[in-house]
């Protein structure tokens, strides 16, 4: 039954990518010639810290330390970590040093399968202006996971508290997979639009389409610098469809997108070939040049795991070490707060498994 419906949806998808491909020219983007240079290092140190924020062990991710906490992302000091139960959403916000930048990290959805959170993606509807841009219209599940959850203040004020302790010309990364990715577009124009802040980068892996032409084009002034990396035939980019015949009615995603193809060659060497696509957002030659359909292209990135150890049990689990840096709120949410990271937790083995729900 449930095949059923999947290869129902897939041949739905084909009929509509077989409308919506082709050459349109939908809006008149800026071109101004200091536009930002996607940086392939920064695409693999930033696919690490969205591997890790999908780790359960809230110790060792605070304390970062867990098996993806290593590699390009060593020395990364976390202070802010949210679990958001009641919508099952999870993300934090640290400093990298050497990047002299605030890291914020999204996860991804854990709520039902990915085949079910896929197959519901392409019923999407754009049902919710974004306030105070004319005309433009988003997807309000997408919006209010990262506006109308415990998410965004939390967020907010670590930023704040990062900024005061490290100072305020540090960079802001925002990052994330997926839904991740989606939250993660929404915090950073959220940053720059209603926070005031300046140098805020953002860079998603394999994210839907979260707003219309119109929220496309604020969104694009407004982060510049911005990369959407999708993943050769990860089917979540192409959704929820694109429907050229319609382009101010439909979804649009916004540039800049980083295609990253899958090589082989005699099928035994595998080798990424990345593409810059263009500014319009919707390149039919990068990733809408193929079929998109795979949903093992969309777990992994640059050879990067970007899911749970294993689905569905993504519950959590804190050690009494960290106890005195968290907080539930009335609704269970859990909080992991510090400011001065050099206060150390001392790690010990005695774990207590708190909370353990399946969220
Ligand atoms: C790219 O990012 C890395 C950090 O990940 C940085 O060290 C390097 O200088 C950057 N390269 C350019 C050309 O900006």
């Amino acid at each position: 039954m449930e095949h059923k419906r999947w290869v129902f949806l897939l041949a739905i998808f084909a009929c509509l990518l077989f409308f919506s491909r082709g050459r349109v020219a939908v809006l008149k983007w800026k071109t101004d010639d200091d536009s930002p240079v996607y940086n392939h290092t920064l695409a693999l140190t930033l696919v690490e810290y969205t591997s890790a924020v999908y780790m359960s062990d809230l110790t060792e991710l605070f304390t970062w330390t867990c098996e993806r906490c290593n590699g390009l992302t060593k020395g990364f000091q976390v202070i802010e970590i949210i679990v958001d139960i009641e919508h099952c959403l999870q993300g934090y916000v640290g400093v990298a040093k050497d990047l002299n930048a605030i890291v914020i990290a999204f996860r991804g959805t854990q709520e039902h399968s990915i085949q079910n959170w896929v197959s519901d993606l392409f019923w999407k509807q754009l049902d919710l202006n974004y306030p105070d841009m004319p005309d433009a219209m988003v997807h309000h599940g997408f919006y209010s996971a990262y506006h109308n959850t415990p998410v965004r203040p939390a967020v907010l004020d670590a930023v704040k508290r990062a900024k005061k302790f490290y100072g305020e010309n540090i960079k802001i990364m925002v990052t994330g997979h997926s839904m991740g990715g989606a939250m993660a577009a929404f915090c950073g124009l959220d940053l720059v639009v209603n926070e005031g802040y300046e140098n805020v980068q953002v860079m998603t892996f394999g994210q839907p389409r979260i707003g219309n032409a119109a929220f496309a084009s604020y969104y694009s002034l407004l982060v510049p610098n911005t990369f959407r990396i999708t993943h050769d035939r990860d089917i979540v980019p192409h959704l929820p469809p694109f429907f050229y015949l319609f382009p101010q009615k439909t979804y649009h995603h916004f540039p800049t997108e980083v295609w990253v193809r899958d090589l082989s060659v005699l099928k035994i060497v595998r080798f990424g070939i990345e593409k810059v696509c263009d500014n319009t957002g919707e390149d039919p030659t990068c990733c809408r040049s193929v079929m998109g359909s795979s949903i093992s292209d969309h777990l992994t990135y640059f050879g990067v795991e970007l899911m749970c150890e294993t689905w569905r049990q993504c519950s959590i689990v804190m050690g009494r070490e960290v106890e005195s840096y968290s907080r539930r709120d009335s609704k269970g949410n859990i909080f992991l707060s510090r400011t001065d990271p050099s206060t150390e937790v001392t790690e010990t083995k005695t774990q207590s498994t708190t909370g353990v729900s399946s969220i």
